[in-house]
């Protein structure tokens, strides 16, 4: 089935200029682009932007905790350890794999409704959380959170990540599988060793929470990455980075950092150089974190807050321009995880998009220049009409066509009684 989307603005992290065109979705992909001015392309279905709507790439959060929604609200205003060892922890002892289902769940109802179309998702009952990306037809990128706890845990649960991923890694081509290694403080350097080992064994990237707060910084040596053996992985993707130092001496080919800047502002971690590391052209991708640490898992509220605080406490407004971050929430995210061709807007690529309503107050006077500025400082998840992936509606004009959401918010509810009681 082909969708024509005629007559709508598109813009990705490569453009400086955003095109007015026909965009055909056939099997899955962008089929064909064409100016608006030539014949537009036949197809089953037609959605008529008349110039007042714009095609943008699918966001990628590229490092979250999904079923966290249900902690959302629990002992918020405190500092990270105080709030995992008191608050977080306690509560998430509690999760079934039921409650961890139906939590992912309504995280992916809010992802779906504000233009996310991929997560990179580390917590626990994985299987279950793939089951619920599956059943909604997202994409995801998942890994088991390993840490440490009665004799034998570490070596039970880097197990389940490799089942994990013997399962899941490549299904339906929505899914791949990392290594979660919770973070240093949670995996002895020892044990970090055998995860790294088991990812080069397996070809599969890590993923993991690394000098989130200053207190972490002082309590590892400096080449830490190096002494765990982490450096020649497949991939590492290095979820907050507030601490490390943009002048460290490794390769940054095969690493992508992933700035969280609601959630390290909210817990008071901090804020990472993320100019520093563009100018050296290492990888930085976006994330929300978890719904307890955030609040939301709204991209439009990373990308925002990304391009006004780096201007702010650099007292530099032309640092990390709109275009930039729009590459952020998008290409880079989809590229760390091991999704090809996602994440731009051109021919042959995978069809993850999102369909934003122009015709609105806080777009008068957007332009062919302006489209990526306009949509990072004035535009919301408000402007979603629609997200797409694979060429499917997963949402659109505020219906899920994959999903119950009525049945969904009520079992979340439910699990959050039941968790907090
Ligand atoms: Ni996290």
């Amino acid at each position: 089935m082909a969708t024509l989307f005629k007559d709508v603005w598109i813009i990705d992290g490569s453009r400086n200029l955003a095109e007015r065109v026909h965009l055909l979705v056939s099997k899955g992909r962008i089929a064909e682009i064409k100016s608006y001015t030539e014949n537009p392309p036949s197809a089953d279905k037609i959605i008529s932007g008349r110039g007042k709507m714009a095609v943008i790439p699918g966001f990628v959060n590229a490092h979250t905790h999904a079923a966290m929604t249900l902690l959302r609200g629990l002992g918020e205003e405190a500092p990270l350890m105080e709030w995992l060892q008191n608050k977080i922890w306690p509560v998430e002892d509690k999760l079934t794999p039921d409650y961890i289902y139906w939590g992912t769940l309504s995280a992916i109802l809010e992802m779906l409704s504000t233009g996310t179309t991929c997560f990179a998702d580390m917590y626990f009952e994985m299987d279950r959380v793939a089951e619920a990306v599956l059943s909604a037809g997202m994409r995801a990128a998942l890994c088991r959170g390993i840490t440490k706890g009665e004799p034998g845990k570490l070596e039970r649960s880097l197990e389940n990540n490799l089942d994990i991923a013997k399962k899941y890694h490549g299904r339906e081509g929505l899914l791949t599988v990392q290594l979660g290694p919770h973070a240093p403080y949670t995996v002895p350097v020892e044990f970090m060793k055998v995860i790294a080992q088991a990812a080069k064994d397996n070809d599969l990237g890590v993923h993991f929470h690394y000098l989130e707060t200053e207190g972490e910084k002082n309590s590892l040596p400096e080449n830490y990455l190096e002494q765990a053996d982490l450096l020649d992985v497949p991939h590492l993707t290095l979820a907050h980075s507030v601490y490390l130092d943009p002048e460290i001496k490794i390769d940054f080919e095969n690493i992508t950092l992933v700035h969280c800047p609601n959630s390290n502002l909210k817990l008071g971690s901090g804020i990472m150089p993320l100019n520093s590391w563009l100018e050296r052209d290492v990888s930085v991708a976006l994330g929300t974190d978890g719904a307890s640490s955030n609040n939301k898992l709204d991209m439009w509220d990373e990308m925002r807050v990304t391009a006004l605080i780096h201007k702010g406490v650099n007292k530099n407004p032309v640092i990390i321009p709109a275009l930039d971050v729009l590459r952020m929430a998008t290409y880079e995210g989809a590229k760390a995880f091991g999704f090809s061709q996602k994440g731009m807007i051109s021919e042959g690529w995978v069809a993850d998009l999102v369909l934003v309503d122009l015709d609105k107050p806080n777009y008068i006077g957007v332009n062919a220049e302006n489209l990526a500025t306009y949509l990072v400082y004035a535009g919301s998840s408000a402007d979603v009409a629609g997200t797409m992936v694979n060429g499917k509606w997963l949402y659109l004009h505020g219906d899920y066509p994959t999903l119950d959401r009525e049945e969904i918010i009520n079992k979340a509810v439910e699990a959050r009684e039941a968790i907090t009681k």
